[in-house]
């Protein structure tokens, strides 16, 4: 029965990507290796719709989903590109990468991904690939909580491989300035990109073992770290004591815990950064990042101009387009192969 179904949705998207591929081919040269914002205006006109309505219904139980949700853009953006690799669970053929460090019991809203595909496969079937769902939630979830508009470039198409390994190498909480400067020009952005990047950290939460190496004993010192405000420290310190449970969660922003604005950059004003790679923006004394907090301090007008333009940059980051990969029917795996000689489907579940 279930099989049946599944072949027969299936045939059905061999079939239309024929008609997509004439229209690829009609369309020359004007979608190749580009995205464009105009990109669904025909085949799926009330995508954004449809992608906000969902994070609206799924904020009202969990305030933190939109920031769940962006975090998934930048973890797959980084990874081989802005591919829908990371949605991709364990199988076969895929080592997922959502089983790797910074994301194992760490990257979470799947389930709201996979709500909004289920809409849109119903709205506008084998269309809307799960590479672009996470660009448009990402918009959304900033817009919904407070933060800027914008128009999100389109047309990505999605993997049908993951790469647990580069996963691995995703930028982490204890990682140096020039480091972490390092892993953003590896996938062109600059300075001025990290630190607007950074400030998605005006909302979210964070587990205790992502800065709890600030506490107790930073850097073997005895010592909690120099440039946490001790205020902050011993609130901090209740929430995350010594030897207790590692995964219990606090704002990464404690003065406007869920909406976005530009109090993640004044906090690192008064040492009220959470993590270490959130401080370091402003107290690496002589660092260029540290003006760049001081102008998104003090223009939040500036602080959303830039937080627009790096993301429209990170979502450039090597998507597949045109006919490369696939647009995914259901984000955590990839399509049956439907070249089947007798014209059936086998499923490989
Ligand atoms: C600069 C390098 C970055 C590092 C080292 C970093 C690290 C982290 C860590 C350790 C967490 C907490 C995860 C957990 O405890 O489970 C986190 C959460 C988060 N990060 Fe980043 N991050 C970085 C950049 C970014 C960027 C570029 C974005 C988006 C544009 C982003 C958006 C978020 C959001 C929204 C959360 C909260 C997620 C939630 O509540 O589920 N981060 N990040
Ligand atoms: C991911 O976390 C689970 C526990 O929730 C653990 O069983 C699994 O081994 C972890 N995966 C990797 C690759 O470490
Ligand atoms: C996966 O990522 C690693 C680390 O970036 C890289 O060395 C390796 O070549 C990648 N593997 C594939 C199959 O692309
Ligand atoms: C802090 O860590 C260092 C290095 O790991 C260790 O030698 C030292 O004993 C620790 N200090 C305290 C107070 O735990
Ligand atoms: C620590 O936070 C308090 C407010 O809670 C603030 O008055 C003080 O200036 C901060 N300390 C530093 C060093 O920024
Ligand atoms: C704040 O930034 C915006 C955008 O960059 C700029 O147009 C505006 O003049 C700035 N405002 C002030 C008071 O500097
Ligand atoms: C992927 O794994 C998640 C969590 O285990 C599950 O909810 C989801 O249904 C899986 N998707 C597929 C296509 O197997």
């Amino acid at each position: 029965m279930l099989q049946k179904s599944m072949s027969s949705s299936s045939s059905s998207f061999c079939t239309l990507l024929i008609g997509l591929l004439f229209v690829v081919l009609l369309g020359g040269s004007l979608s190749h290796g580009q995205l464009r914002t105009t990109f669904y205006d025909t085949t799926c006109p009330k995508v954004s719709k449809i992608v906000r309505g969902i994070i609206k219904e799924a904020l009202k139980k969990d305030a933190r989903i939109g920031a769940s949700l962006i975090r998934l853009h930048f973890h797959d953006c980084f990874v081989n590109g802005c591919d829908g690799s990371l949605l991709l669970n364990n199988s076969a053929t895929i080592e997922s990468e959502k089983e790797a460090l910074p994301n194992n019991n760490s990257a979470r809203g799947f389930g709201v991904v996979d709500d909004i595909k289920t809409a849109l496969e119903t709205a506008c079937p084998a269309t809307v690939s799960c590479a672009d769902i996470l660009a448009i939630a990402a918009e959304e979830s900033v817009s919904l909580a407070g933060g800027p508009s914008w128009k999100v470039s389109l047309g990505r198409r999605d993997s049908t491989t993951a790469n647990r390994t580069a996963a691995e190498l995703l930028p982490g909480p204890t990682e140096d300035l020039p480091s972490l400067k390092k892993k953003f020009s590896n996938v062109g952005l600059d300075t001025t990109d990290l630190v607007a990047l950074s400030g998605a950290h005006t909302f979210g939460r964070a587990q205790c073992r992502t800065f709890n190496n600030r506490l107790y004993n930073f850097s073997g010192s005895g010592n909690p770290d120099p440039t946490l405000n001790t205020t902050y420290l011993s609130t901090l310190k209740g929430i995350c004591p010594q030897n207790g449970d590692t995964t219990v969660v606090t704002n990464l922003d404690l003065t406007t815990p869920d909406v976005f604005d530009n109090k993640y950059f004044s906090n690192l004003k008064v040492l009220k950064g959470l993590l270490q790679s959130d401080q370091k923006l402003f107290s690496t004394t002589g660092d260029e990042t540290v003006a760049i907090v001081n102008k998104f301090t003090a223009n939040q007008t500036a602080f959303f101009a830039s937080f627009v333009v790096s993301m429209i940059k990170m979502g450039n980051i090597s998507p597949l387009t045109g006919t490369a990969g696939e647009i995914r029917l259901n984000c955590g795996k990839v399509n049956d192969d439907c070249t089947g000689s007798d014209g059936l489907l086998y499923s490989s579940t």
